[in-house]
Formats: structure tokens, C-alpha cells, sequence
């Protein structure tokens, strides 16, 4: 969470700044601020809100100055206000840093500085780390700062600069990512790509316990020990075009409609034979006879793609399979071993509860396997083995084309341990219908979007909704139910349907919106005996089928959605769509914020 980019060069700073904040908004957009220094004066502006409170502030200054550092915060300590903004400074007001993460230990620090003198004027956690430098700093910034973190318990990417020395910004990073991109005669820093491709292609990733010093003619990476890194720049190939909206009035939407792309090319290199190919698991297919458990750990959507997961590597393998949400992982004390394969899911790649549960998992020597969307990011790099879902760039809180390719993934992953061979179907025939899905993503959402229209109309107006499945078709209906609740802040629970009747069904209500999963051939009659239970007590029921059921299912619901025939396994691929959907257009019916959702942010990088 809270996103921080740094300029240094011949350039006024300010707008490089704020185009980059605007990148990292998804990570935070409770506040913002940038410092420049000016005329060797630090120049600090923050403003409670979206960043674009903060540029409007901003177009009435016009600043020169071309060094500063600019922050979006998501608050975790302190209300978001001005004061709690970043930059934050030092009691002689020479100093300006941002953060990202979070300071376990500040109120000790915070005690013994305020003991020796130190006054505050932040609810931060960060307020601390830029006291700490003014303390230590005697002349050389870099030194300053490496005596300020060697204290610092928690996650931390912090930059500082120094209004005395307009030549240099000095950068550290301990478990919150933090990237150096290399121009021409100009350097930059932020919290993740997007920012800098604008600027360059040609970055380096910065490890744990590495600081960055930023000079006008040169950069230095220093490791641990104080030794001076030699680290190779990478080049980036992503397309900046991903960035942008394209015409589409929100990102999430956009999103959406990236998916047969984005599926298409997961599914290239992996199905171009016969078989499926997958070098990229090959030591784990040779160490599966040892397998004895598998575990997939992940948080909030990418969770949602385990439980999928769950049920197709366990019908692949045989072997069984456990799905934790990686903030209960590490505390139930599960017993992992060095035959387990513990499988990470992430889009980001940086949730801090996720590369925790990928640490205990390698600390208790188990197997890793990291599914992940943003190469170079830390569990993508920390994994044993790693599986990139390629769904590119995704600046949406709420996920979909992340979680698509999730499933897809997983897809992938059981046929390919299985030998093709899931709930008895054939490896040919299941890969030649795997081929035909993302066309069939096309099509779902050229049919979808009249009909999820008028049901989100009907749905914008009530302040609860459920949704219900079984098998799989539950699995995809917790993740209808959060896209519901993250984007339309409609509360919204979803219930395996046979448990309804044990307590929920008493908030079954006359006219009550309940969205009704029936993709799964073998839970079909199950799933409409339900249906009459909601319905008899007057729930208003939209249901979601394959085709091939549509005549059976018509009559048992009041609203009917329809996506293109598939095996069984493959249809949650193709039901979350009209979920997606029904989520964004009842959200914007609401005007809700609809990629910017209240309280969230898509990278969360504490615990
Ligand atoms: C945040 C986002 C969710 C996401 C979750 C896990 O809460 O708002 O959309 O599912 O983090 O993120 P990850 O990057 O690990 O998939």
C-alpha cells in the first residue's frame, strides 16, 4: 500500500512526479504529497483526497525544481488528513521522506526521540524514520540512513532527500517493493513499473537491505554489509498502451474486456502441441510421486482461484489439497514438510501476507510454486518454480482479468499433473475444448452485457444480495459476492446453496436479489431443489447456466443468464463473466468510485 516515486534530473520535477503518482494511485488514495527542493528550500504539499486534490493545488505553484519525491498514502497509522500525509520531516524541516509500509516498533523509537527532544506533528508510523535520519546525519545522508533503518522493525521502502544538497536522494528497501529506473542523464524511483515507463524501460529491482544513492551523474547500490552492488538493469517489454483506458470509462471494464487476449496468450505456448507444455513446472513433476500434500495460500480474489484450484489438482492428482487465506496461514501452525508443494497465488505478487506464507512455506523447506501476474515482484522472484499468468498490466482494484488467468492457470497446472486426465475426460478432448474458451470469453461478453444491464438495475436498489452454488459454481460465487460487495458496497454473502437451510434462509425476503450458479451438470436437479426453497420464500433468483441447461433451468428462476457450452471444469472460466459484470454496471449505477473502490487498495503490502 501508498505508492512512492522520486525524481532526480534536468527536469522540473513536479509534473514527472505527479504523472507518477497517478500510476501508483491503486495502491493508495487516501492523500498524496510531493517535496521539491527549490532554490536549495524544501517545498512540501499535501493534500487530504484523491491525487487530484493535490494537482489542482499544485497548478496554481509553478515550481522548478528538479529533484523531489512524491507520495499516495493508504492509511494504516493516522487518519488520512494533510498532517498524516507523506512527505513527513524532520524537526529542523531539512529533510523530506516517504514511505511505504509499515514501522512495527515506532512507538518505541517514538518514545526515545521524544525523550531526546524530538517533537512530531503526524499519527504516522513513518513520522519516526525521518527523525531517526536527522538524528544520525552528520554530513553524508546514505550513512544516516543506514543507521536509521538498522533500527527499523516491519516493511519499508523509504526515499529522502536533503534540502542542503539538491544532488542527491538516498532509497532503502526492506519488504516493500522499491524500483530504480535509469534515463537519460535522469533517475527515478518508484514503487512499481507503471510509473517509470513513461521515462524508461531500463530498471532495476531493488532487494531487501538494499539502498539506492541517487547523484546528478550517477546511481550506487549498496547491499547489507555496506558493500557496493553491481546490479544488472533489466529491460522492460510491457506495453504502455496497457495503461491507458482506451476508451472505456473505467479500468475494471476495460479489464473485462481484455480477457480472451489475455487468455489467449496464456494459452499459447501451453497448448500449441498435443500435450501441454510447462517448463516451468518440470521439477515439480518430477519430485509428484513425493508430493504428499499440496497447499495453496493467497488473499481476497486470488484466494477465490485456489479454491478452484483445490478442486481441480485434487480430481488431476489424487493428492489432497488445502486452501488457506494467507493472513490465518503461518498462525495455524500447518503441517507442511518437505514434501509438500505449497502454491502462492498472487496477482501483484507483493501482498505481504502472501510472501509471508511463501517464506514459512520455504523456511519449512516445502516445495514453492509462486502463480503470479507482475514479473520481477518479490514472491515471483522468491518461488521456487514460477508459473506468470500474463493478464499484463491490471490497474483495477477489484481483479477479474488476474483471476480469470488465475483460473486458467490452475487449469493448466491439474491437466498437466494429471496427465490430462480430470474426472474422467479424455486429455484431447478437454484441451480442445480449453482452446475454444477464449473465444467463448467473447462471446459471453458480447451476449452479457444487455441482459447483466437490466439485472444490475433491478439489483443497484437493495442493500443486501446473495449468491449461491455448489462444487465449483460456490467457489465462483464467493468471488461474485466480493466483486459485489469491493465495487457496489452492496453486502453481499455467498452461501454453498445446500447450507441455506440451516440459518441463512431466514433472510430470504420478498424480492431479495440471490444470484444462482448452475454450471455443473451433476449438481444440477441438487441446485434447483434450492432454487424452490429461495424462491418459495421469495427470492428474487437470477440464474447462471450453460447453455446445454438452459431449457431446464428457464423455468426455475426469474431472470436467466446464459454462457456458451463447456465441460464442467472449464465453465467457472465462462460464468465469471456475467459476475464481473452484474458487479461493475450495478456499481456504476450507484456512482460508486468503481476502480478506486473506499477503503481498498490493490497492492497490499502489510499484514
Ligand atoms: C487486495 C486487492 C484484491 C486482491 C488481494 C490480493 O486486497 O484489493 O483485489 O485480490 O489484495 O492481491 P494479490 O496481488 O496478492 O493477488
Amino acid at each position: 500500500m501508498c505508492g512512492i516515486v522520486g525524481y532526480i534530473g534536468p527536469k522540473g520535477a513536479v509534473p514527472i512526479l505527479l504523472e507518477g503518482l497517478k500510476k501508483l494511485e491503486y495502491r493508495g488514495y487516501d492523500s498524496a504529497g510531493i517535496a521539491v527542493i527549490e532554490d536549495k528550500n524544501l517545498e512540501l504539499r499535501k493534500a487530504e483526497g484523491k491525487l487530484k486534490v493535490l494537482d489542482d493545488k499544485l497548478s496554481l505553484e509553478k515550481f522548478k525544481g528538479n529533484i523531489g519525491l512524491g507520495h499516495t498514502r493508504w492509511a494504516t497509522h493516522g487518519r488520512p488528513s494533510d498532517e498524516n500525509a507523506h512527505p513527513h520531516q524532520d524537526c529542523g524541516g531539512k529533510l523530506a521522506l516517504v514511505h511505504n509500509g509499515i514501522i512495527e516498533n515506532f512507538q518505541e523509537i517514538k518514545r526515545n526521540l521524544e525523550k531526546e527532544g524530538h517533537t512530531f506533528s503526524s499519527e504516522t508510523d513513518t513520522e519516526v524514520v525521518v527523525h531517526l535520519v536527522e538524528k544520525f546525519f552528520s554530513g553524508n545522508l546514505s550513512e544516516a540512513v543506514q543507521k536509521a533503518t538498522a533500527l527499523l522493525e516491519g516493511s519499508y521502502a523509504i526515499a529522502v532527500i536533503n534540502q542542503e544538497n539538491p544532488d542527491q536522494i538516498v532509497a532503502y528497501r526492506q519488504d516493500s517493493p522499491l524500483i530504480l529506473g535509469i534515463g537519460e542523464g535522469e533517475y527515478y524511483l518508484a514503487s512499481d513499473i507503471p510509473a517509470l515507463l513513461p521515462y524508461t524501460r531500463r530498471v532495476i529491482i531493488l532487494e531487501d537491505g538494499e539502498m539506492v544513492e541517487l547523484n546528478r551523474e550517477n546511481y550506487r547500490v549498496i547491499g547489507p554489509g555496506g558493500e557496493l552492488l553491481n546490479k544488472e538493469i533489466e529491460e522492460i517489454d510491457w506495453d504502455l498502451e496497457m495503461a491507458e483506458k482506451k476508451g472505456f470509462p473505467h479500468y475494471m471494464l476495460k479489464e473485462i474486456h481484455e480477457q480472451p487476449d489475455v487468455m489467449r496468450q496464456l494459452l499459447e505456448k501451453p497448448l500449441r502441441g498435443s500435450e501441454i507444455e510447462l517448463p516451468e513446472i518440470d521439477a515439480i513433476l518430477k519430485s509428484q510421486e513425493k508430493i504428499e500434500k499440496i497447499f495453496i495460500v493467497a488473499c481476497g480474489t486470488a484466494y477465490h482461484s485456489g479454491l478452484i484450484g483445490k478442486a481441480l489438482l485434487e480430481k488431476a492428482t489424487g493428492i489432497p489439497v488445502e486452501v488457506d487465506m494467507a493472513s490465518e496461514f503461518r498462525y495455524r501452525s500447518p503441517l507442511i514438510g518437505e514434501n509438500s508443494l505449497v502454491i502462492v497465488v498472487s496477482q501483484s505478487g507483493e501482498t505481504a501476507d502472501t510472501l509471508a506464507a511463501l517464506r514459512h512455506a520455504r523456511d519449512k523447506r516445502a516445495k514453492t510454486l509462486g502463480i503470479v501476474n507482475v514479473q520481477g515482484s518479490t514472491i515471483a522472484r522468491e518461488a521456487d518454480q514460477l508459473l506468470l499468468i500474463e493478464a499484463g498490466l491490471e490497474i483495477a482494484v477489484a481483479s477479474t482479468k488476474a483471476y480469470l488467468n488465475m483460473l486458467t492457470a490452475f487449469n493448466l497446472l491439474a491437466l498437466k499433473m494429471g496427465d490430462g486426465d480430470i474426472a474422467g475426460n479424455e486429455n484431447g478432448e478437454l484441451l480442445h475444448l480449453l482452446r475454444e474458451i477464449p473465444a467463448q470469453v467473447e462471446k459471453t461478453l458480447l451476449r452479457m452485457e444487455k441482459p447483466v444491464r437490466k439485472a444490475a438495475e433491478y439489483i443497484k436498489n437493495w442493500d443486501n444480495a446473495f449468491f449461491v452454488g455448489r462444487g465449483l459454481d460456490f467457489s465462483l460465487a464467493l468471488e461474485g459476492a466480493l466483486k459485489l460487495k469491493e465495487i457496489s458496497y452492496i453486502h453481499a454473502e455467498a452461501y454453498a446453496a445446500g447450507e441455506l437451510k440451516h440459518g441463512t434462509l431466514a433472510l430470504i425476503e420478498e424480492g431479495i436479489p440471490v444470484v444462482a450458479l448452475l454450471t455443473q451438470e451433476s449438481l444440477l436437479e441438487k441446485m434447483i431443489s434450492n432454487i424452490q426453497e429461495i424462491r418459495a420464500r421469495g427470492g428474487y433468483v437470477f440464474g447462471i447456466t450453460q447453455d446445454r441447461f438452459a431449457s431446464r433451468v428457464a423455468e426455475e428462476v426469474d431472470f436467466l443468464f446464459k454462457i456458451p457450452n463447456t465441460a464442467d471444469i472449464f465453465a467457472p472460466l465462462l460464468g465469471t463473466v456475467p459476475l464481473q459484470l452484474l458487479s461493475y454496471f450495478t456499481a456504476d449505477f450507484r456512482d460508486c468510485p468503481i476502480d478506486q473502490p473506499r477503503n481498498l487498495a490493490k497492492s497490499v503490502t502489510v499484514e
